[in-house]
């Protein structure tokens, strides 16, 4: 799947939203997130990111590595008890924003 990694964080230009095909980049508080049992890889997302964000997990640059798992975090930890889909393919536009971000974005 496709991350994204700290320069979206207040930013947020949500570029990458309408983008997507399968409707899976999800909004928090301060930044948004790839779901990575929803993403199909299109990469369609990537180049219309103005703060150049997001990435396929394989080629995160080094010092961003840790948003691969802080993604995955999002849908596993944060989501569940929200009443928000987590693996229903798409819902992102149903589920709006979510206001809440993982632990280690909160923290940046
Ligand atoms: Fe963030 Fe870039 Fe999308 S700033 S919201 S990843 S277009
Ligand atoms: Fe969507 Fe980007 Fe994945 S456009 S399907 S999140 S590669």
């Amino acid at each position: 799947p496709y991350v994204i990694a700290e320069p979206c964080i207040d930013v947020m230009d949500k570029s990458c939203v309408e983008e997507c095909p399968v409707d899976c980049i999800y909004e928090g508080e301060r930044k948004l997130y790839i779901n990575p049992k929803e993403c199909i890889d299109c990469g369609a997302c990537e180049p219309v990111c103005p703060v150049e964000a997001i990435s396929q997990d394989r080629r995160v640059a080094p010092e961003h590595v840790d948003f691969v798992e802080d993604n995955r975090r999002f849908f596993i930890e944060v989501l569940p008890g929200r009443d928000a889909p987590i693996s229903a393919p798409g819902g992102s536009h149903k589920t709006g924003r979510i206001g809440v971000d993982t632990p280690m974005v909160a923290d940046r």
